[in-house]
């Protein structure tokens, strides 16, 4: 998670090393802004609550929120030098606000477990593509496929714990440097297959119905949930509300635009759900599978293309190497922010750090893993586990945790220090100050509570 020049996370104390250059500041913070949230998630979320409008307003919110929060996010990292619980206590000794820091931890360790899932089906399905195992099969057999396999009760956790041995691997032994390395160009070979797939799915015949979903809003679709769902989903997105970005602040040196390299970690990540969306869609309709299909959303639908396009073959193996790999530069962030707290929380060495945050979690998520199939059933809260957790950490832990950021930046923090941070101590034009002060202030506050407060239906 960290940059290839910054040093581990976990080192909250001492003398810290920083990006050395903007490039790898920048791939770094959009490596674990880029994963399975937009080829998998937002897909999915943007089928189950209705499309276009559904999307519009998750732009809003990533303008009018989510880079105010990042940026809000950075400047405390910077200016602290210190982790997401420990920044907070350096900024204003002796305060609660710190507890902004603990949700992320638990949101954290929640998310991992749900998200490890989903990282072992990328497993399956490599392993699927190398086996041509989607050639000259329908939507119906793939979909077959599809249910099949999550609903196995041996199958999918044997993956998922695959992955997560390979996460606590990486986290344990540091070797994030090698894979950061690679990670620069691991995004930007993601983003030439998806539009690659984007041009296959948008001259599908019967695929313009797709594209009509992503972008003819109707309105009468939105309700509270679905705003709630794409605030949520926006700061699951940009990794916000659990102190990834604080710490990576935290290694931004001083010569960098805070603002500038907000907007563009912001625009890089929603371009990439925008066109995985484009990829998708028009392959649901074309395919007749329905859009609100669920977290297989992706699953059922990219094996349809690859079944037919040329090349299928290969594509369909780049693409879930990618994806599971993309999903590892983020489930290595994830493990990172658990193990950093309870490295410093309970004194322990990292390896065993390591060994037990996995374990933990790992065995939270068979939890989830098996509520898709043996454990099925609505249980918490109308929903079964998987989803609940899914649903319970973007919507509540992350808006909470953004919420009270905001508030931080908003109103405790000193002025002089935002001017110091969105200024480089005088030296750039940050013209966009008042702006972000005043969004930070008032709007991203109370749209957080108008809008968490309508999706639990209270207003
Ligand atoms: N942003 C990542 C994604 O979209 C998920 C993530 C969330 C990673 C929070 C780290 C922290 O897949």
């Amino acid at each position: 998670m960290s940059s290839e020049n910054a040093k581990s996370i976990n080192q909250s104390s001492g003398e810290r090393e920083s990006f050395k250059s903007s490039f790898g500041l920048l791939a770094a913070a959009i490596g674990s802004a880029v994963g399975l949230g937009n080829i998998w998630r937002f897909p999915y979320i943007t089928g189950k609550y209705g499309g276009a409008a559904f999307i519009l307003v998750y732009l809003i919110c990533v303008a009018a929120i989510g880079i105010p929060i990042m940026l809000a996010e950075f400047l405390v990292g910077r200016q602290s030098k210190k982790d997401a619980i420990n920044s907070f206590k350096e900024l204003v000794p002796g305060s609660k606000w710190y507890i902004s820091g603990v949700l992320g931890v638990l949101a954290a360790f929640m998310i991992l477990a749900f998200y490890g899932v989903i990282a072992g089906w990328t497993l399956e399905y490599i392993v699927k593509s190398f086996g041509n195992q989607f050639a000259g099969l329908g939507a119906e057999e793939i979909g077959k496929m599809f249910s099949d396999f999550v609903t196995n009760p041996i199958r999918p956790v044997i993956w998922q714990v695959i992955f997560m041995a390979i996460t606590g691997i990486v986290v344990a032994t540091g070797v994030e440097k090698g894979i950061e390395k690679y990670s620069k160009l691991l995004v930007p070979l993601l983003l030439v297959i998806v539009i690659i797939l984007d041009i296959r799915a948008v001259t599908l015949s019967g695929g313009k119905a797709g594209l009509d979903f992503l972008f003819k809003p109707d309105f009468s679709k939105i309700t509270g949930e679905a705003i709630l769902a794409a605030l949520g989903h926006s700061f699951f997105s940009l990794s916000l509300g659990m102190g990834i970005m604080i710490t990576y602040g935290s290694y931004i040196p001083k010569e960098e635009g805070l603002g500038k390299t907000s907007i563009k970690v912001a625009i890089s990540d929603t371009l990439i759900a925008l066109l995985a969306g484009i990829a998708i869609f028009p392959v649901v309709f074309a395919f007749g599978i329905a859009p609100n299909s669920g977290p297989g959303l992706v699953f059922i639908t990219l094996p349809n293309v690859f079944a037919q396009m040329p090349g299928g073959y290969a594509f369909s193996i780049l693409f879930f190497l990618l994806l599971g790999l993309a999903a590892l530069t983020s489930t290595m962030s994830l493990l990172e922010v658990v193990v950093s707290y309870t490295i410093e929380k309970f004194n322990m060495d990292r390896k065993k750090a390591v060994a037990i945050c996995t374990l933990l979690i790992t065995v939270l998520g068979v939890f989830a893993s098996l509520s898709n199939g043996p454990l099925s059933g609505e249980v918490f809260f109308g929903k079964n586990f998987f989803d609940f957790l899914d649903y319970l950490t973007a919507n509540y832990f992350l808006t909470i945790a953004a919420f009270i950021t905001s508030l931080f930046v908003g109103w405790k923090l000193d002025k002089k220090i935002i001017k110091n941070q969105l200024t480089n101590e005088g030296t750039i034009n940050a013209g966009y100050m008042g702006i972000f002060k005043f969004m930070i202030k008032f709007i991203a506050p109370i749209a957080i509570i108008i809008v968490f407060l309508a999706g639990i239906g209270v207003i």
